[in-house]
């Protein structure tokens, strides 16, 4: 088998909490996997320690089959990973163009790269998530869903292996969140893996080829989506953080 990626036995404590505990799995080349949970469960911990925002208190992630996981966050994106993040962190000043050119400089496929060959690959990817018609406003002037196209843009114009998305729907409308999963079909038939964290249900049953259920950091389901979505703890997951 062909793993992309594999985490074994990672942990991550910020001083007394344990908000990744012991997980361990592997996601195949070309798959998608849907990361869900409670709110607070881990899985924003859990991207950050496989894109290198966060370094793990014990276990480790191994990318093609390389340790990663004491490498610096830019190390890991000029080995393929890319993410966005659930809060958006755009340059403000910079257009929406090259926030996103930016991101093409600097990623996977960046440093031989000049800044005009970049910005046409901003252009490209700007068309590619629905943008076009935005991309000489300041990227600080986007409203919600926009922004979350914009992470979407920046993110792949890194050119990633591996394209992790934090909640990138959180906030779109059906139709919207129809257009962003279109989308990320497209991407994963460019071969590219995908490690995708959403609470809209619908997306994450059409989406993924399996799922993974995070619970208090730990993992408490694993496989086809059908099956997971019926098991019982991660119905009472659910339901529990429901009521409080
Ligand atoms: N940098 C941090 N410092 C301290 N605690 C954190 C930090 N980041 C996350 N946490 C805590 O870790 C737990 C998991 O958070 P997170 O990964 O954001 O969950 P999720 O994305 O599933 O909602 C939460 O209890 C959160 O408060
Ligand atoms: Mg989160």
């Amino acid at each position: 088998m062909d793993n992309i990626l594999e985490v074994r036995n990672l942990t991550k404590r910020f001083h007394g909490l344990l908000a990744i505990d012991r997980v361990t799995f592997a996601l195949e080349r070309n798959q998608i996997l849907g990361l869900i949970g409670p709110n607070g469960a881990g899985k924003t911990t859990l991207v950050s320690l496989v894109s290198g925002t966060l370094q793990p208190t014990e276990g480790s992630v191994l990318f093609e089959g390389k340790p990663i996981h004491r490498l610096a966050g830019f190390r890991r994106a000029l080995l393929g990973i890319a993410r966005t993040f659930q809060v958006m962190r755009p340059f403000p000043g910079l257009t929406v163009l090259d926030n996103v050119a930016v991101g093409a400089l600097f990623g996977a496929a960046g440093s031989t790269r000049q800044l005009a060959a970049a910005r046409e690959d901003a252009n490209r990817w700007l068309h590619f998530v629905g943008l076009d018609h935005r991309v000489r406003q300041r990227a600080d002037a986007l409203g919600g869903p926009d922004r979350k196209r914009l992470e979407l843009a920046k993110a792949l114009a890194m050119r990633p292996k591996l394209l992790l998305l934090d909640e990138v729907m959180a906030g779109l409308n059906p139709v919207e969140i129809e257009e962003v999963i279109t989308v990320i079909k497209k991407v994963r038939d460019q071969g590219i893996s995908i490690v995708v964290i959403e609470h809209v249900m619908k997306a994450i049953q059409s989406l993924s080829d399996r799922l993974l259920v995070l619970h208090h950091g730990e993992k408490i389901a694993e496989g086809k989506p059908q099956e997971v979505l019926r098991n019982d703890q991660v119905i009472a997951a659910y339901l529990g953080s429901k009521r409080r």
